[in-house]
């Protein structure tokens, strides 16, 4: 897990997804615990004994190497906390997808079979001042219906099964932002029509 997260943490660098020391990765532990990328510290030189283990109610059980658990950790054992089932969280400020929210869009419309199997909405959690409850208590809402969010003036966040399905969901919504913005400078989107969306989510065992 150690190894996944420094990974993640790479590829978000490389793709983009965070400048400077934006962003965050933490995973759950076999025991319960989590394990967390370390507050101020770019996410495309992590080191594996950099992490932090922290409790689920927050306790610091070992600060790593590093400067102690990411400040936003409190939203990523949210996640935790009201779903058993959610393995990993990532948090990034990708550019287009934060654009959309500062904007404070959602990002709803069905325009690729893709989208519509995979992440067919991505709403918009309200602002929130960071490293505050108020970031936990605004993604709550969304934890157990959808994959992921924007964060209002902030950034996005994603969760899974594991790391990499919470990286490529965080990938996923990029995309869905940059084709948004595009398809909407060549002269506006276009959606698949609902019997051509309805027949996508039989065809995938959805409806
Ligand atoms: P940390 O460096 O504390 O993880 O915070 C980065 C960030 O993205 C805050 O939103």
């Amino acid at each position: 897990l150690r190894r996944q997260i420094v990974d993640v943490g790479r590829r978000m660098w490389l793709k983009g997804m965070v400048a400077a020391n934006d962003g965050n990765v933490s995973a759950r532990l076999p025991d319960g615990n989590v394990l967390c990328t370390p507050t101020g510290t770019s996410k495309g030189a992590l080191t594996e004994d950099s992490l932090a283990v922290v409790a689920l109610d927050g306790t610091v059980l070992d600060r790593g190497t590093g400067r102690g658990p990411s400040s936003e950790v409190r939203m990523h054992l949210r996640v935790y906390q009201v779903d058993p089932g959610a393995m990993a969280v990532v948090h990034a400020h990708p550019l287009h997808a934060t654009a959309f929210a500062i904007r404070g869009e959602a990002l709803t419309l069905q325009m690729m079979p893709e989208t519509v199997v995979a992440l067919p909405e991505v709403p918009l959690a309200r602002y929130a001042t960071p490293s505050t409850d108020e970031v936990p208590d605004s993604i709550e809402p969304f934890v157990l219906s959808h994959r992921a969010c924007l964060l209002e003036h902030h950034g996005a966040l994603s969760w899974g099964s594991g790391l990499e399905d919470a990286f490529m969901t965080m990938e996923r919504l990029e995309y869905q932002a940059q084709i948004t913005l595009l398809v909407r400078l060549m002269g506006g989107a276009r959606e698949l029509s609902p019997e051509q969306v309805l027949a996508v989510r039989r065809q995938f065992g959805l409806a």
